[in-house]
This record gives C-alpha cells, structure tokens and sequence, in this order.
C-alpha cells in the first residue's frame, strides 16, 4: 500500500506524527532506520520562522540523509505563514509541509490558535489556500492535521476537510479526537472513515495506534489512505520495524530484550548529544524518554529514578549496564496506551469564538515566540 503526497510517493503509508518536544532529528533517525514513511519533525511557528529566530533555525535541521524532508508549521496569520512557506520553498529547507490545526494546549486554544482555528472558517480557508499557493511553485506538498473540532457541538473537521481540499492540499489527516477530549478517552475511528467517504484527497487516519496490527486495523474500518503514529512509538522506534512489515504482509513484531533496548537508549542519547552540541542539554532532554523505554520491564525505583536523572553520557551507560540484558520484552505492556493520556477538558478560547465563525479576522498573540511548544 502506498499514499501519495502529491508526487512522492510513501511505502509503507506510515507517518511519524509530529511531537514537540520529541520528533527532532536524533529521534527521527532512530525511527527511519527501522522502516519506511514520512518522519516529521517538531512544531515550528511560522513567526518564528520568518523572523529567523536561532532556537527555530536549528529546530529545523534534517539530516543529510533524510530524503524527504518533513516540517510542520503552526501559524494563525495568512500572510505570516505564506511568508513562512515561501522561505521555506525558496531556500530549499523542505520537501513537505504540514500544517497543525489540532494543538489542544489552552495557551494555544485561548488565543485563537491551533484546534481553535478551523472553527473560524474564513480565516482557516484563507490560511490554508496562501499556504497551498506559497508552497505550488516548488512543487512541494502541503497537508494539514486538525482534530474533530472544538467539543462534538462544534465538529469542524468535514467542512474543513472540504475546505483544505478545494484549496488544494495534499493530503488531510484526522486525529480523531475533539479539542476538549485533548488525549483522553478513544480516538473515534468513525469520524476517520467519514472524512475518507466526504474527500477526495488521501485522508491519513491519526488516534490510538499502539501496534502495528492497529494501523491495519484502522485502515481496514475507516479505509483511509495512510496512518498518523504518535504516542505508540514512545520509547519504541522500533516499531516503524513492525509496521513496515506489517503492511507488507509479513506480520512480524520486534521483541527486544531489556539488553538490546538499552542499547537504542544509549544511542538516542548519544544522537540527542551530537544534535543538541552540548552533552548535559543532550542527557537532560533524554531524561524524559527513560520510562517510556523501559515501561512494563522489571527494573528498580532507584535504577530508575536514577537513569531519569543523568546528566553525563558515561553515567548513563554506567546505569544502562546495571540492567539485565537478558531480560525479555514485557508482552503484557503491549497494545497498552503510552505517553500522554491526560482527562478532558473545556476548550479555552477568546473571547466570543464561538459567536462569529465567519469573522477572520488574524488572532493576536496566538503565536508564541518559539516553536515546539
Ligand atoms: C508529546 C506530544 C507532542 C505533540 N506535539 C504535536 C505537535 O507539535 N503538532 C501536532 O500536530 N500534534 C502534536 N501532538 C499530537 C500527535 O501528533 C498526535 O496527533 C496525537 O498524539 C494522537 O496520535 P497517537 O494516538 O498516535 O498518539 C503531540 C502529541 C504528544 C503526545
């Protein structure tokens, strides 16, 4: 199975969802030497962008062997993220484009951005279309990711869908959950394969995908053209390994013991070090992956709280040693959510948000300074 992102085409049909914080290029490596797809990175705020903010310059680095180059942009301001694009067209920084209309963090929604925007209808339509122009003449695919809507009285995503499809998107994915469920509760499959019966452009289903077996699952309930993955690989980049085998009909899934997974470890941090120039910044930013890869293995408090505290490379591999490397991979944490499963919430927005879906006029301060928020 293959998706199509205007003239590139994706085998397997797999994306790595976008994870501020978490998809930059150390952990994007990782994933793409276990299997084919798209590995996009971080958040990048096209203001930012634009004013060519240093921590953002960096965010948007790639490997020299990534062949196709993923970015996700969040912007609320048309010009703004059509100057974005065009930057990014004309310097070369890209091969793909993505845009988020699904960020649930209330100092996103309050502002009128992120899963807020699409409820604006005008604004998002205008948002999207300059996006799609800017990008046209490099030949570069843009797509967007939103969610259901705001809460189920204010779903958005059919008539945003048909909006982004007329102005001439790539690709639309749908991580089927509202603004106000933000990462709890189940992702609505169903919403998947409505959008996949009202459009015509590939649709990418996104929610709840912890095995491979889930990605055929929800290709084969919703029809969609392609899968989002996101929390699933947390703490296992190996399973891009499972999912590339999975949609080429060899259902085969890596078990790796507790001596090969520290061994991943070890090598995330140390990419995590060369990529970030500075071995502290480097460990503390990999403190953060430490329970995911070892969740559901029989390893100590103490071992653990200590491995979530490193601040060296050589500690790390003085603690990583003190595991047993025999030790089978923990069945029974498989097909168990990870990472961020936090209780709904009601949607912060400005002021009247709701009243006026056609006003487009530009949010203000819905931009943060920084990117990857
Ligand atoms: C830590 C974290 C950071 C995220 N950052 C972004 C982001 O920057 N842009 C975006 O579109 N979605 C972001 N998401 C949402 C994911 O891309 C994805 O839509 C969501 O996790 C649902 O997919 P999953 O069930 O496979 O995890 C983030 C999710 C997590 C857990």
């Amino acid at each position: 199975m293959t998706l199509k992102l205007g003239t590139h085409a994706v085998t397997p049909p797999v994306v790595l969802a976008p994870m501020a914080g978490i998809t930059n290029v150390a952990f994007r490596r990782l994933c793409r030497e276990q299997g084919g797809g798209v590995y996009v990175c971080e958040m990048i705020t096209t203001r930012a962008l634009v004013e060519r903010i240093p921590k953002t310059l960096k965010m948007i680095a790639f490997a020299e062997d990534e062949g196709f180059r993923s970015l996700q942009l969040y912007g609320v301001d048309p010009e703004v993220t059509a100057a974005a694009v065009r930057m990014i067209a004309d310097e070369g920084l890209a091969d793909h484009i993505d845009l988020n209309f699904g960020c649930p963090v209330p100092k996103v929604t309050r502002r009128g951005g992120g899963s807020a925007l699409p409820w604006r209808r005008k604004l998002f339509g205008r948002i999207v279309e300059q996006a799609v122009k800017a990008a046209a003449p490099a030949g570069i695919p843009l797509t967007i990711k939103m969610r259901k809507g705001i809460d189920d009285n204010h779903l958005t995503y059919v008539e945003a869908g048909l909006t982004a499809q007329d102005a001439g998107v790539a690709a639309v994915a749908l991580h089927a959950r509202t603004a106000e469920q933000r990462y709890s509760g189940q992702a609505d499959w169903e919403a998947i394969a409505t959008l996949k019966q009202a459009l015509d452009v590939p649709v990418l289903g996104n929610g709840d995908i912890w095995e491979a077996s889930d990605a055929l699952r929800m290709v084969e309930q919703t029809g969609c053209d392609g899968v989002v993955v996101g929390r699933g690989c947390l703490g296992r980049p190996w399973l891009f390994a499972d999912l590339e085998a999975a949609f080429t009909g060899q259902p085969t899934q890596k078990l790796p013991t507790l001596g090969e997974v520290a061994s991943i470890m070890a090598r995330h941090a140390a990419l995590l070090v060369e990529a970030l120039e500075d071995e502290k910044h480097g460990c503390a930013d990999f403190r953060k992956h430490v329970a995911w890869y070892l969740k559901g293995f029989p390893v100590g408090g103490d071992l653990r709280r200590a491995l979530a505290m490193i601040s060296s490379l050589a500690e790390l591999d003085d603690l990583l040693g003190q595991l047993d490397p025999a030790e089978p991979f923990p069945r029974e944490s498989l097909g168990q959510p990870r990472g961020r499963i936090n209780a709904p919430g009601k949607v912060s927005l400005p002021y009247g948000w709701l009243d006026s879906r056609d006003d487009d006029t530009v949010p203000e301060g819905a931009e943060m300074e920084n990117s990857g928020g």
